[in-house]
Parts: C-alpha cells; sequence; structure tokens
C-alpha cells in the first residue's frame, strides 16, 4: 500500500518565487502536496502565481493570524481548524515576514521551515528580511553569503539549521546582484522539503 503524500501548506507574503518553485517540484516528484498558499497581503503577487498554478490562494490580516481568527472563505474560523482541515502536515514559509504564533509552533512542532537570505545566525532577526539583508552584508564587507533553511521556533530566524548553502560576495555587488547569486541557491529549497518531510 503507498504511504499518504504528506499535505503542505505555504505562508509567503510578497512576490511567491519560492512558493511557486515548491509547487512545481511537488507537482513534478509527486512527492508533497500543496493544499494552500495563504498570504497576509492581499496585493501581493503570490496570489497570481498560485492561481496561474490552480492552487488555492487566501489571505488572512496579520492581528488575524497572531490571534488565530481569521476570515476564511467568507467566514470567521480559527486558522488552526482550517489548518486541520486541509489535513496539514507541515508549514512552509516562503518569504513570509510575520512571526509565527506560539500557537502554530504547538500545534506543528518541527513542522514548520523557513528560508532565510543569509548564512545564519548572521543578518537574521526582526526586519532582516529581503533587501534589508543584502544591503547589511554588503556594508559589512562580507566575502560570502548565502541561504539558510531551518526550523522555526518562537525566534525570529532561529530554530535548528537543516541546510545551508553559500555564494561569494564581491566589492562590486549590489544589493540587485547579491539578491540574483541568492536566488539561485534558493531553487533548493523543495528538494530541502521533499528530504525533511522523507526524514
Ligand atoms: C526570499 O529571498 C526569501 O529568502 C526571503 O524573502 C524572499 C522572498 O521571495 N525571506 C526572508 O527574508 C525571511 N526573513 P519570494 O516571495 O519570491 O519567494
Amino acid at each position: 500500500m503507498n504511504a499518504k503524500i504528506p499535505n503542505i501548506v505555504i505562508f509567503a507574503s510578497g512576490s511567491g518565487s519560492n512558493a511557486e518553485n515548491i509547487i512545481n517540484w511537488s507537482k513534478e516528484r509527486n512527492c508533497y502536496r500543496v493544499t494552500a498558499v495563504f498570504c497576509n497581503r492581499k496585493d501581493a503577487f503570490v496570489h497570481t502565481r498560485a492561481e496561474r498554478l490552480g492552487v488555492p490562494h487566501f489571505t488572512f490580516s496579520p492581528a488575524g493570524f497572531r490571534d488565530n481568527s481569521i476570515i476564511y472563505n467568507g467566514v470567521q474560523r480559527t486558522l488552526t481548524d482550517v489548518l486541520s482541515e486541509l489535513e496539514t502536515d507541515y508549514i512552509i514559509l516562503a518569504g513570509f515576514l510575520l512571526k509565527v504564533p506560539g500557537y502554530l509552533l504547538e500545534s506543528y512542532p518541527e513542522r514548520i521551515l523557513n528560508i532565510h537570505p543569509a548564512l545564519l545566525p548572521s543578518y537574521g532577526g526582526k526586519g532582516m528580511y529581503g533587501e534589508y539583508v543584502h544591503k547589511a552584508v554588503i556594508a559589512a564587507g562580507e566575502k560570502e553569503s548565502g541561504i539558510t533553511i531551518h526550523l522555526v521556533d518562537n525566534q525570529y530566524d532561529h530554530g535548528r539549521i537543516l541546510y545551508q548553502a553559500k555564494c561569494p560576495v564581491s566589492p562590486e555587488d549590489t544589493p540587485e546582484t547579491l539578491f540574483e547569486k541568492v536566488h539561485q541557491l534558493e531553487r533548493a529549497y523543495p528538494e530541502v522539503i521533499e528530504k525533511y518531510i522523507r526524514g
């Protein structure tokens, strides 16, 4: 008998390139199923990507996310009930900028993964996201940067590290060129998720 394919839900806040990579990978490999994308911004491009890829996508407010009380299909629900209804096994943060509240960490222990665009523990923490990370790395004159994929705990960018990959930083790099290098490394995320889920 075949084992059940794990269900994952993606949380994102922005463009959604990582979400798109994960959805495409899941379809090619049939290793996990992306049942929904949740985003805290109605106008984020991740909605367009999810729509194109045929994955249901929803918006919750930051306060609703914090308080476990969201509007889902026009009805007020707890996020945890909605995630249970979707038979969620793992939550994948893909460019998601809100702090994960305790109630979710308790519901999904060691089952929430995040990707960060730097070599943690450096250049992590509140306010360290996207271009701010790359600006800080360049301003500090670092010779290398990279990505970190880690479990989520109750501190920003802090939980157990599952995977890191590096790229060189040269004196000519700008936040934009460094973003591109890091972006290439981020293509590893779907496979790292697959390996973690497989155990
Ligand atoms: C990615 O570079 C991701 O590593 C970063 O946001 C970007 C989202 O891009 N995440 C963080 O900074 C989290 N602290 P995307 O929306 O195109 O996937």
